[in-house]
């Protein structure tokens, strides 16, 4: 009796707190949880460039890479030119992602660029003579890729040569023309060249319309089925074992939080869509064409860092409403090492366009910038800064992406005094000149965007973290 006399309150005790949660429960009622759940970072981050290309995506992607367990290119192909210097050697790479170079990354070209095959293996070919190892567990190659067929380049150079004082200033590596045949679906993808019967069908119906145009309309000489035929087949099992499903490996690898970092090439105002058309190029490099060049959802993606060369250039025909008069264009030129890395053309140089940049950041989102290059701006006493343009007598601070009227539009610039130090030893953002640093406070205001890095040389180490 006297134990029961402690054992009833007990029990009813635990029938009302047992009614009570399923109560609570029933309710929908959910007792707050006390550690707060920490957002989710998601596993991708997308490099792209801001200006009209050549910003200095390739050493930035190199740096970066160390952090990623895969790089991917999602759009253009070889007339994109990456450098990349490692311990005093300069690399050049036209289809292979930037990530190359380190061990134990995969890099992957995606669906979105078009491939041409005697290029990609001379690039595999001279990389491994240098002693990097390429094999499948650090390259994969889609198989839904377009392939730039001979045909392509030679249209390419037919046509900007037939357009004399209009054309484009193409990089002649077959780009648009591929890419028009991509969406006129008459294109010959990596997948359709290993089944002997589809390819020589391709080759044999393409040829018939290429042909005709190359002989009636740029007077060139007939291409040969056959040549074409066979030298597609020499050049196939070079890549075979680096062919594969690079959209189901991409999704795998993201949904398992594996880290990936998008190279973007070109720029924004290249874009065929956004750039200063017709002088622009034939792809997407900004942030729409990860997901069409690659096959991933938006939602995979993280942070979205644009690469801003501390000055501008521009390389083929087209609108450059900053460039720089011709004594201080060359100079910059020359200190810049402002030659084409595909073709070797000169390109011109102008000041930095913050009309044009607040442009690029709107077009993908920017969550920060990387500038480049801010050690060639050490050459002057003054720098400009184009913060609006004089448009049809109006000032304006809206970018016109088309290309004959952006031709109208005059610079309005604010100066800035120069640091005239050399910067290229310095290691540490603190230490640079306080006239560099208010340069680059100056754009991050104007631009709203923080500046995450920046650059004072070619090499990997030549980079200041900025906090
Ligand atoms: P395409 O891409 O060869 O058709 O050339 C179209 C335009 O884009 C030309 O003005 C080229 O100079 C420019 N362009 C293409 N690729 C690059 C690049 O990687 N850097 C800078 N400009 C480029």
């Amino acid at each position: 009796m006297y134990i029961m006399s402690f054992l009833i309150p007990i029990y009813m005790y635990k029938i009302y707190r047992q009614n009570r949660l399923n109560i609570i429960r029933l309710s929908g009622f959910q007792k707050p949880k006390t550690k707060i759940l920490q957002e989710k970072i998601m596993p991708a981050d997308v490099i792209v460039g801001a200006q009209w290309g050549d910003e200095g995506k390739g050493k930035i992607i190199d740096v970066l890479a160390e952090g990623y367990d895969i790089i991917c290119r999602y759009q253009g192909g070889a007339n994109a030119g990456h450098t990349v210097v490692v311990n005093g050697e300069k690399y050049v790479l036209h289809l292979l992602p930037s990530g190359i170079l380190h061990k134990g990354k995969l890099n992957i070209i995606g669906n979105g660029v078009v491939i041409e095959l005697e290029e990609l293996v001379k690039e595999i070919d001279s990389l491994r003579k240098r002693g990097v190892k390429i094999t499948p567990k650090n390259l994969m190659i889609s198989e839904n890729a377009h392939i730039v067929m001979p045909y392509h380049k030679i249209l390419d150079s037919a046509k900007e040569i037939k357009s004399g004082d209009k054309k484009i200033g193409t990089t002649s590596r077959g780009i648009g023309p591929a890419y028009v045949d991509k969406y006129s679906r008459t294109g010959v993808r990596i997948m359709d060249i290993f089944d002997d019967e589809k390819l020589l069908n391709k080759i044999e119906t393409n040829l018939d319309e290429k042909n005709f145009i190359l002989q009636n309309y740029y007077g060139k000489e007939k291409l040969s089925v056959k040549e074409i035929y066979e030298n597609i087949k020499n050049l196939r099992g070079y890549i075979k074992i680096f062919i594969d499903d690079t959209i189901w490996t991409l999704n795998s690898a993201l949904k398992k939080n594996k880290k990936v970092l998008f190279e973007g090439a070109q720029g924004a105002l290249l874009d065929i869509e956004f750039g200063t058309y017709p002088y622009v190029t034939s792809s997407n490099p900004t942030i729409g064409g990860v997901m069409t060049g690659a096959g991933i959802s938006y939602k995979y993606i993280n942070k979205v860092m644009g690469v801003v060369k501390a000055y501008q250039t521009r390389v083929g025909a087209g609108p450059f409403p900053t460039k720089m008069d011709e004594d201080t264009e060359k100079k910059t030129r020359e200190k810049g090492g402002e030659y084409g890395a595909t073709t070797g053309r000169p390109r011109s140089c102008g000041w930095i366009d913050l009309v044009a940049l607040k442009y690029a950041v709107d077009l993908n989102g920017l969550t920060e910038i990387i500038l480049t290059k801010i050690d060639v701006l050490s050459l002057f006493d003054t720098i400009k800064l184009c913060v609006k343009y004089e448009y049809n007598g109006k000032k304006i601070d809206r970018f016109i992406p088309d290309g004959d009227e952006l031709y109208k539009c005059k610079p309005v610039y604010i100066e800035l005094d120069g640091w005239k130090q050399d910067l290229a030893n310095i290691r540490n953002y603190k230490k640079l000149p306080e006239q560099a640093k208010k340069y680059i406070k100056f754009i991050e205001d104007f631009i709203n965007v923080k500046i995450s890095k920046v650059s004072v040389g070619p090499s990997r180490e030549q980079i200041l973290n900025k906090k």
